[in-house]
């Protein structure tokens, strides 16, 4: 697929089609599993997440561009699990962030910052009052739970069973297939009901009269909501006395400055941010209802609700990472970059799948500021294998991508050259159909994260 005047700017990630050495990677690799269960801090960097033939440790980033150990250079998304919505090592982040860490990291009373970012986000969230922060995205949503249950004084937790992950913690974890070591009295606190189907949570209201605490959901994940479901949703909750949690993790600084809620127009009591607020810095959010948020403050005479007190908390070198982000995000307009960009992108990855017959069997989906990939075998099945195959034949061509979520530093060139490897991937994913996988998969399938057995 030859595109125009851009061929100096190809070379950026790749000197040639073909293997790549990964020797270094590879020594480190047995180490890794020796010393860290999973060799890896998080499930979905591990091993068994990516084909054979790819990078095993990125050595370091710049932009949207990451060098592996062996000094192999691929255009990368997914971005630090969509953290990193600017680019790696993004240099005003990186020197406010410095900037703070020069005065000191954590002191014996609150710093000045912890109260200029509150108010920048605020500003940011209208339906949120208050807000408290945290360092992971599950410590905020299981705080943002917690508070419901005080507030409710009921116990129950009702989540969207077809959104893929709200925390790490036993909640949430339990009704999944990885629910070993999860005590069976605290999976039986958690309910499901299903998105844009609101007779599904009406039954659950119904079943379990006066004992929901919350209802906690993305606003949007891979399906968008069909008209009037999630201000029906709030409703519903309002109506039988339960507090509505949006997960907005991944929505977040992506769909709208706002949040999706802001996108979708329907403020929740209470709704919990992340990744993308600190650009790969360690920084999360609850924030809400001033109404049920001051149960965890000084000014109230009612039981009182233990919430986010942690050591590392208000880093504050996080924290200033974090408003220079938001302050790059309001005056750059990067949340219509990434709209730009994505749409860029998925408009020339269907271009590929015409060109190489793939309907059907390869499928872009989300919005274009959240790009994910569906890929499917010979009979049209979900399939583990053909998206390794699919993730090797990028790798071969300098792209590291296990989903195509963009940041503000994939440029128009970087689009174009993941495009090109795509159309050359899908060539090799066309073949694998017509004449087996085997012929063309080296090495073993990844396999799903949330599973019960090795
Ligand atoms: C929708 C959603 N909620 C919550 C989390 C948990 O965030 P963290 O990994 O920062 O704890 C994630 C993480 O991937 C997520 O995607």
């Amino acid at each position: 697929m030859a595109r125009n005047g851009k061929n100096q700017l190809l070379n950026l990630a790749t000197d040639a089609v073909g293997p790549r050495d990964f020797s270094k990677s590879r020594a480190l690799q047995p180490k890794a599993q020796l010393l860290i269960p999973g060799g890896a801090h998080t499930y979905a960097k591990g091993d068994d997440q990516y084909p054979e033939q790819a990078p095993a440790f990125i050595a370091r980033g710049k932009g949207c561009h990451v060098w592996d150990l062996d000094g192999n250079e691929f255009i990368e998304y997914g971005m630090g699990l969509r953290s990193v919505t600017l680019g790696h090592a993004f240099e005003p982040v990186v020197e406010a962030a410095y900037r703070q860490m020069r005065l000191g990291a954590n002191f014996t009373r609150p710093a000045k910052v912890e109260v200029d970012l509150a108010e920048t986000l605020l500003d940011l969230i209208d339906g949120a009052d208050m807000v408290k922060f945290a360092k992971n995205g599950s410590d905020v949503t299981t705080a943002a739970v917690k508070l419901a249950r005080a507030y409710t004084g009921r116990d129950l937790i009702a989540i969207c069973g077809d959104q893929p992950f709200f925390s790490t913690d036993d909640w949430f974890i339990g009704t999944t297939e990885m629910d070993a070591g999860i005590p069976r009295a605290i999976k039986q606190l958690t309910v499901k009901f299903h998105y844009n189907d609101l007779d599904s949570l009406q039954k659950l209201f119904d079943e379990f009269p006066n004992q929901l605490a919350c209802v906690v959901m993305e606003a949007e994940a891979a399906v968008p909501p069909t008209e009037g479901y999630l201000a029906q949703v709030k409703d519903l909750c309002e109506e039988r006395g339960a507090v509505l949690i949006f997960d907005e993790m991944i929505t977040g600084f992506r769909w709208h400055l706002g949040g999706a809620q802001k996108f979708h127009n329907v403020v929740p009591h209470l709704s919990t941010f992340g990744k993308a607020m600190g650009n790969g810095f360690a920084i999360s959010a609850l924030m809400g209802k001033r109404e049920i948020m001051r149960l965890g403050g000084l000014d109230h005479d009612r039981p009182r609700v233990f919430l986010l007190s942690t050591t590392h908390g208000t880093e504050t070198h996080a924290l200033a990472a974090s408003l220079e982000t938001l302050r790059i995000y309001r005056e750059q307009n990067v949340v219509d970059f990434l709209w730009k960009q994505g749409e860029r992108l998925r408009a020339l990855i269907h271009q590929s799948v015409a060109e190489n017959r793939l309907a059907g069997f390869f499928e872009v989906v989300g919005r274009p500021c959240n790009l994910v990939f569906a890929t499917s075998d010979q009979e049209g099945k979900r399939s583990e294998a053909f998206r390794t195959l699919f993730m090797q034949e990028l790798v071969r061509r300098g792209v590291l991508a296990p989903s195509f979520v963009v940041s503000f530093s994939h440029a128009d060139a970087d689009i174009d050259r993941t495009a090109d490897a795509v159309n050359e991937a899908h060539v090799v994913y066309r073949k694998a159909l017509d004449e087996g996988i085997d012929k063309y998969l080296d090495g073993r399938p990844v396999r799903p994260v949330n599973r019960r057995y090795n």
